[in-house]
């Protein structure tokens, strides 16, 4: 803990952390203080020492580890636990094996690397190292498994808020949802969410809510290229994936307890609403069976979107059913 504790001090502060106010605060003695700095810069964090001013963070390593993301946990934010992995087959695995073994909820799981991302519908989700943000949301809410769904939406607004604000400062309007759950950069599919339950009848055990995010991925398998892209392509900037991470767990943990006053989506609705892409536009709505195109309205408290037809009339559009595509492509 002492690397953690001693990170988030710096981190917090934007000038220097005398070394004297780390011991006092932490009850360290100066030698341990100095070997955990030593740790830190071995592991990469550039860190100015100065004599009689103290340590300054000058830069970090893209590390998303457990030490890192922990460091930047705020007041507030409701994830218990965060596990890392250098390596594994897919976060949502791992997350359900941890949830089904008892370990308290939520927590996140982080993987570097995914040997066997998953993807909605049966499809793989590719999950090359350094690339990407690969991970998973393990909670238990108090709801029947019927409204379990709506976690996803929650999840949804909470990467895009996330993205909007470490990401897209000033350019907030180009990052957006696709309901009911990707995220879309200037209309290319950034982000994909996969969420599974374990349940009762009337009870959720729990929910794992995996996300992938295209971070500094800047080539796409042929099949996928037209409609995906990254957050570094789109943002042309440099950009760190454990502030996108700590970004998500702020936002899902300001969201998740609106979510809760009502056990459903009434008073996020509007807010989803306002970063919907194609609101008030023709949309085609893809069903096995059929397609038509209608307005899309936006969701209301269940999470279905409101569509109206060219009839007039507004009919509700239930996730999993169906797909809602642009009328040019994917969004
Ligand atoms: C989609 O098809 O759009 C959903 C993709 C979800 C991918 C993420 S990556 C983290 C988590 N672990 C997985 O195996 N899948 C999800």
């Amino acid at each position: 803990m002492t690397k953690t504790d001693i990170l988030k001090m710096l981190n917090d502060a934007d000038t220097y952390v005398s070394g004297q106010d780390i011991c006092d605060k932490l009850e360290l003695s100066r030698t341990a203080v100095w070997k955990a700095i030593k740790q830190l810069k071995e592991e990469g964090y550039e860190i100015d020492a100065i004599k009689n001013k103290g340590y300054l963070i000058k830069s970090v390593p893209d590390r998303i580890t457990d030490l890192e993301i922990k460091s930047l946990l705020a007041d507030g934010d409701i994830v218990e636990d965060i596990i890392y992995f250098e390596e594994t087959d897919s976060s949502n695995n791992q997350a359900k094996i941890m949830a089904e073994h008892g370990h308290k909820m939520p927590f996140l799981v982080i993987a570097e690397e995914q040997t066997a991302g998953k993807g909605r519908r049966g499809r793989k989700w590719i999950s090359p190292k350094k690339s990407g943000i690969y991970m998973t949301l393990a909670i238990k809410p108090d709801i029947p498994p019927q409204k379990a769904s709506m976690l996803t939406i929650v999840a949804a607004m909470a990467v895009a808020n996330g993205l909007k604000k470490a990401c897209f400062d000033g350019h907030e309007g180009i990052c957006q949802i696709k309901w009911p759950n990707d995220i879309v950069i200037n209309k290319k599919k950034a982000v994909g969410i996969l969420t599974e339950m374990s349940a009762e009848p009337d009870m959720v055990n729990y929910v794992v809510v995996g996300i992938g995010i295209n971070v500094n991925n800047n080539d796409f398998d042929e099949s996928i290229r037209e409609m995906a892209t990254s957050i570094s392509l789109e943002s042309k900037a440099q950009v760190s994936r454990r502030d996108i991470i700590a970004g998500f767990i702020h936002e899902f943990s300001r969201l998740y307890k609106t979510f809760e006053e009502s056990s459903d989506l009434s008073g996020l609705m509007d807010e989803y609403n306002k970063c919907l892409v194609n609101i008030n536009n023709r949309v085609k709505i893809l069903g096995d069976a059929s397609q038509y195109e209608a307005q899309a309205l936006g969701i209301d408290k269940y999470g279905r979107l409101l569509v109206k037809k060219d009839d007039g009339e507004v009919t509700a559009v239930l996730f999993g059913e169906v797909s809602v595509r642009g009328l040019y492509g994917y969004a």
